[in-house]
This record gives structure tokens, sequence and C-alpha cells, in this order.
């Protein structure tokens, strides 16, 4: 809800548990007097205010009416340069004149029933989205600028963006035009960012905020993998499940900067949009620049509640509601089972390998179209390859679909080959500069999404396929980062415009596309995590997360991840051993139930696969598909990270508390290790939980030589007999199954078995392993079982 105090010039921007408060200052510039746990609309909002009450020294008083007041310390929603704030502007312009001054003032404000929607741009929307709608005015420069905060009440978040209006006579040079900028009071809060690099993405960083400035960017044309366009600033008390945090996260793709500015003052500056670098705009008369949404949210029921406002939010109003709530299938994907070397025999092969196991949906990756038999050419040919697939597209996804199967296929649309009939009919569509050679990103060059001949061709030839074949999923990569910007469709004085125009170009062609094929599921993917954000979200309801595949890495990536989004966005997949990645073994089960905290695939050459593998994965997909909805969508808690213990805890839980998923994930065996006890205080006190292990297996590998100790027969494990064997015997975990009192799980914690002390081995023993996990189904008890 928001409420104008129009004597005041106050807003007061309410969600279900907070507050955000503006104030027009005495001076006319638009302040900020509160962000943070909601406060009740009748309270004295002068006792928020800043005491601009003494003569500033060393500063310079924003006009000599009042010395005391200088914009340098003032906490400002529209901060620009040339009035004495020398802090970091939101907004940076070069007017006509050559000069760089401007001082947006308060003009008049409504409050709008329902949020406005702008050009093609992805943004959070909603039926009775309230929004404030607050207009700033340059005088001397006649620039307005129009400034929006959307409330959504139900997750606590607010959204914001600016629209700049030129109404003078002159063009106008954007420089800076970011989304939001935010001051608050420092509580020694701390940044955490979500970096990383390829098959690394979204690593936990948290660093202390010193006085000067911290800035995350890309300018690699995507959102990145290098820093996630999302970022938390939390004091020193927060942890996992109580203490202050805010979030902000972009709702963009392509180049952007969230920047962290502390004060001598002990004041923050929190800005966040599209990267000033290597940005300008030129604003001719008459003209809007729109900036992308940016969304706010806050807690002070720590971490996992200020990532379920965001999961909520995305949900509900970030992907497509067609998604909504619906289960994704369990896939398989033969790239890391074929790479390029396959052909339909071998295909249909799989295929009827992966219905076997209880696979849903058959997704053909990279290499089935032109003369792709490697990344050095063909992309931009999306025609079938007839060597490998002699009987189409279409063919192949009717034998799949006899199967009953779903039939999915990859595309990297934005990219194209020198090596391919595309390039050989328009060597001009792709971003290059006539001087340079062009810098090639896994042997291919971007195509100029800033041409509109290009987007409609992309348009054209990707209708052309998805409607050639029954076609219910696509994974849209994304393979390289853009170097070599320049194009020639634009003046000079307009390149500063061109990353942009890019971002534009693909929301255009995705959402055209998104419209005429409303049933496909389309998945994102930049070699895995390098365009996780918002805005892909918007278009495509799930993104490959990264390409790394190995379970343990996964803990870190996923763990992370989860900080800005649900798991129902999460690409999983059960890879082969060892890790293409990093070389590594971990447990097949552990594959499984760490993807199943996600949405689970498999990725390996099932052919292959022993009569052991067999039976256990036929049981884990069997497992997940019982539980789809609350494994995709259940509520998700973060307990134990993996970054600071030795276990990650994870737990989904219904909204009624009825049922919930444990998942428990160990790094390293410990010798004579710890006991454990796992708090779960997203259950009901009032409520009896029965708690039932999942049913896991080891192989005989497990034990090698030792397997004497752990069954009663001899066997010599370098001999044959232990080879068979170890291919076919489901050697079974400890089993548990037991009923817990709610306000137990709660208060004391689930104890599970003890884990293996080196002492011996036998059905009271929880032996885990390196890198071994459990997982737990815990449900209400039903009446029968209730004494
Ligand atoms: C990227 C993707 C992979 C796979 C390959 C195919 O690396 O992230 O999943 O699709 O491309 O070339």
């Amino acid at each position: 809800m928001i409420k104008a105090f129009v004597k005041e010039q106050i807003f007061h921007l309410q969600t279900n548990n907070t507050s955000y408060i503006i104030k027009v200052l005495p001076s006319k510039h638009l302040g900020n007097l509160y962000y943070g746990k909601k406060l009740d609309f009748d309270i004295d909002y002068q006792n928020l205010e800043l005491k601009h009450k003494l003569e500033v020294g060393s500063q310079v008083a924003y006009s000599n009416e009042d010395k005391t007041f200088t914009l340098n310390t003032a906490f400002l929603e529209m901060p620009t340069f040339g009035k004495g704030d020398f802090r970091e502007p939101m907004c940076h312009f070069r007017l006509n004149d050559g000069s760089r001054i401007t001082d947006f003032l308060y003009q008049s404000h409504q409050i709008l029933e329902n949020k406005p929607k702008f050009q093609e741009m992805p943004e959070a929307f909603g039926d009775k989205i309230n929004t404030l709608e607050i207009k700033l005015y340059d005088q001397a420069s006649s620039l307005e600028v129009i400034l929006y905060y959307s409330c959504f009440e139900d997750q606590d978040i607010i959204t914001r963006r600016i629209v700049i209006n030129n109404k003078s006579q002159n063009p106008v040079i954007v420089e800076k035009a970011l989304s939001m900028s935010l001051d608050i009071n420092n509580e020694d809060y701390s940044l955490t960012s979500f970096d990383g690099a390829w098959i690394k993405e979204r690593q936990i960083n948290q660093q202390k905020i010193n006085p000067g400035i911290i800035k995350i960017d890309s300018k690699k044309g995507v959102s990145s993998a290098d820093h996630n366009p999302f970022f938390v600033l939390s004091n020193k008390y927060c942890n996992e499940l109580q203490g202050k945090c805010y979030g902000f996260s972009l709702i963009y793709s392509g180049n952007f900067e969230a920047i962290v500015e502390r004060n001598p003052y002990n004041q923050i500056r929190i800005q966040m949009g599209i990267n000033s670098f290597d940005f300008y705009w030129e604003l001719m008369p008459d003209k809007s620049f729109i900036t992308p949404e940016v969304v706010l949210t806050f807690s002070d029921q720590g971490y996992n509640r200020l990532s379920q406002n965001l999961h909520n939010l995305i949900k509900n109003n970030i992907i497509n509601p067609d998604f909504k709530n619906i289960n994704r299938p369990v896939l398989f994907n033969n790239w890391e089972a074929t790479m390029f070397d396959f052909n339909q025999r071998k295909l249909l092969k799989l295929a009827k390998k992966a219905k076997k196991l209880g696979i849903e949906l058959f997704v053909l990756d990279d290499g089935w179209f032109g003369q792709r038999n490697d990344d050095t050419s063909s992309l931009g040919d999306w025609f079938v390859n007839r060597k490998k697939l002699p009987l189409g597209i279409v063919k192949l996804a009717e034998k799949i679909n006899k199967l009953d199967m779903k039939f999915g296929i990859w595309v990297e649309p934005e990219m194209i080959n020198f090596d391919s009939e595309l390039y050989k009919n328009h060597p001009d569509w792709v971003i290059s500069h006539p001087k340079h050679k062009p810098s090639l990103g896994r042997n291919q060059l971007v195509l100029d999404l800033a041409k509109a001949e290009v987007v409609d061709y992309l348009d054209e030839v990707l209708t052309n396929l998805f409607s050639s074949a029954n076609i219910e999923y696509c994974k849209w990569d994304m393979n390289r980062n853009i170097s070599d910007l320049y194009s020639d469709s634009l003046s000079p004085k307009d390149q500063g415009k061109l990353g942009h125009l890019y971002v534009l170009g693909l929301y255009q062609l995705l959402s055209r596309l998104t419209r005429k094929f409303p049933k496909i599921l389309f998945e994102s993917c930049a070699s895995g995590g390098n365009r996780f954000d918002l805005g892909m979200l918007y278009y495509m309801p799930q993104i490959w997360t990264s390409d790394n595949t190995d379970a343990f890495s996964r803990y870190f990536i996923q763990y992370g991840t989860y900080f800005g989004y649900p798991q129902s966005v999460v690409g999983a997949h059960v890879s082969d051993i060892p890790s293409m990645q990093v070389i590594r073994k971990t447990p097949l089960e552990t594959r499984f139930n760490l993807s199943a905290f996600g949405l689970l695939g498999y990725e390996l050459d099932i052919s292959l696969l022993t009569p052991f593998e067999r039976k256990v994965i036929k049981k884990q997909i069997e497992f997940y598909k019982a539980h789809q909805q609350l494994f995709q969508f259940g509520k998700l808690y973060r307990l134990a990270s993996p970054y600071q213990e030795n276990e990650m805890h994870l737990v989904v839980v219904s909204e009624d508390k009825t049922e919930a998923i444990l998942g428990i994930f160990q790094n390293f065996e410990q010798p004579n290790a710890e006991f454990s006890k796992i708090l779960l205080p997203m259950l009901d006190i009032t409520k009896k939980y029965r708690i039932i292990k999942r049913e896991q297996y080891f192989s005989l590998d497990m034990f090698g030589h030792l397997v004497k100790h752990a069954l009663p027969i001899k066997l010599n494990a370098k001999a044959l007999l232990f080879h068979l064997l170890r291919n076919r015997y489901l050697f079974k975990t400890e089993t548990e199954d037991k009923i817990v009192e709610g306000d137990i799980l709660v208060h004391n914690g689930f104890i599970p078995k003890q884990k293996f002390m080196g002492t011996g081995y036998n059905e009271q023993v929880r032996l885990m392993g390196d890198f071994g996990s459990r997982i737990y189904y815990i449900r209400e008890v039903y009446e029968n079982e209730k004494n």
C-alpha cells in the first residue's frame, strides 16, 4: 500500500513487513527517510529526518538561504552531479552547451493503481500493483525524470526504475542512467556478491564495506558469471535465520553495474543499473530513455527470508505464468553423453534407455544442424544435418514422442561461425569493426541484434524450426562474451548504444517467439550460468545453472545461486564420473540428491550404465517424481553452508508445513565424527512428523577390500567375482523411519543415526564418505499412525 501525506510531502510505501519512506526535502530534492522493517503509517516522520542544523564545514551548501544543508550528506533518491553531492551520481548528463550540471527538483506525483508497462523489457508484473510515480524536473536543462516505485506487498518487494524525458529543444547525451540509488546509514554492513567464472558461477563472496567505492559490474555484453546482477547487504548479526539484510537484483541481461559507496559520515549509497562504462545515449528532443527495473527487498529474519522474498517474486511475478507451479519434466540431455558424435540410431538408443529409467523429456543438444561436427562451424545454419539425422527433426521428434517422451532441442541463435551459410550470405550481420579482425570466442562471432533485419531473420528461422516438429522444450544457449563492439547500423555518435540495443533486440526476439510458442518450455543457457538473471527468467522459466555437473562443485554453485533464485529455475543434472569439469568422483546418490534440489536431468551415456547404476537411477527418478512439486516449488531453506561447515543442509517445505524434504550433503569424511543434530525451524511445532530416509545404495566400491567387514561374505576385491558383483549388487545404506514431534524438531532438532566412527559397519551406522549425502522425507503423521 502507498500513502501520500501531501502536506508533509511524504510518501510511505508499505509491504506486508517492510516500509520505504520518501520525502520531498525543503530544497525540493527527493530524499529518503527510511527503508527497513515495517513502520506504522501513523508516526511522527520528523523523527526519521537527518539533522542538517549546523553550518557545513568544507562542504558546498546547496543554497545561500540555508547554509546548513548540503547535498553531500543528504539521503537522496535521484542524485546527480554538479550541486555539491560528490558521491556517485545516479544519472549523469552531457548537455548541449557542454555542461554536466543538473539539479532535479520535485514537480508532481501520482499513485497509480496498476504498474505501467513500458517498451519490450522484462519486468515484474502482477494485478493491482500500486505504483508511485514522482516527476522531477531540471529547469536549466529541461530534462524530466520520472521515478517509479511499485509495491509487491505479499513478497516484501519494491521495484524501481526511471524514465528520462528530454523536454528541451536540444539533444542531450545520457552518460549514466541507473535504475536506483538509495542512501542508508551504515550499521556495519557487509556486501555479499555472487562471483565466479565459467564452471564456478555464483560463489559467495562477502566483504566489509570500508570507506570508498566498491563496484561490481559486467562489460561482457551479458550479465556474466563474474558477478551476478544481484547482491546483498547485511549487518554483522545476520545469518541464514536471523538478522537484517537488503537484497538488490536487476531485471536485465546485459552490462550492469552495482555500486556501494561509503562516505566519511558512515553513510552508504547503493546503486544499480545499466553499466555506465562504455554507455552513452544521445537523447533527442521529445524522446525518452527507459531504464531496466530493479528489485529491492528487506528481511529482518536473515538470508533465508530475503531469498524467499525473491523466490516468491520470481515464481509469481517474473516467470511466464503459464509455467507457474507446473512440474518440470525430468530430462535427458545428450551433450555429456555424445557431444557432437551422434546419429539418429544412437539418439534413439539413448531415448529408449531414458524412457526405461523414467525420463520424461529427451533433449537433443548441440551438433544437429548445418555441418556441425565440432565447435568451429555452422552456427547460424538452423537446418538439420541430414548425415546425422537423415529423417530430419520431425521424424526424430515423432519417434521420441512414440516412446511417450517429450522432445526438446538446443539452439544458439545469437551466434554465427565464419564457416556457415549465414556468414556467406550476411557477413555484415556480425558485431565487428571494419578495421579490426574480429576476435573470436569459442570460434564464433556474435550477430548484431541491434539490427531489426537480424532479429526478423532469427524470428523467421526459429519460427520455422519450432513449427516444423513437435518441439516442447528449447535450450537457448549463448556461448561467448561480446567483443569488437561496433555496428555499422549506428552513426558514430550512437555507438555507445550498441550494448543496450543488443539486449533490447534479444528481448524483442524472445518476446515474439515465446508469444508464438507459449507451450515450449525454454531453458536459458550461456556456457552454463553466464547470463543467469531476472531478465532471462522473464522469458525463459529456467536456466542451465552451470556447465559444471560435478556434485561437490555444485554444492557451492547451487548454495550461492539459491540466494537470489528459487530451485524451480535451477537446471541440475546427474552426469558421469569422473566429472568432465574437475575429474572428481562423487557418489551417484549424491549426484542425484543434489540435482533433486533443482530441475532434475541426466546427462551421461545411459547406454553404458551398469545394472547397479540402472537400478539406482530408476529408484531416484521414482522418488523425485513422487515429490516433484515439493522438490521444485517447495519453500527452500538453506541451513548449514558448505562454505562454512563440513556439511550443507537444504530443506524444501510445503506451504502448509505438512511435508518437507531434508538434504544433508557432506564435504569430507571426518575421523571419529561429531554427533549431528539438525534444527528444523521451518516445521510446525503443533504437528507430529514421520521422518523416512530415502532408500539409498552404495556399490561395493565403497568398501573395496574392506567388504568382508560390511558383508557376511569373503570377497577378493581384485578378483573377477568382485568386479561382477560391484556392478550389480545394491548395498543398502542404513534405514531410518521414525516419528518425532514438531516441537522437538524445531527446538531440539532431528537426530539422525550416528556417523561412521571407524569401528565397524552395521545397520546403526550412517556411513557418508567423502561427498556423501542423505535425503529424508518428512511428513505429518497420518491419523492411524498417531499412537
Ligand atoms: C555450452 C552449454 C553446454 C552445451 C554446449 C554445447 O557449453 O553450456 O551445456 O550445450 O554449449 O556446445
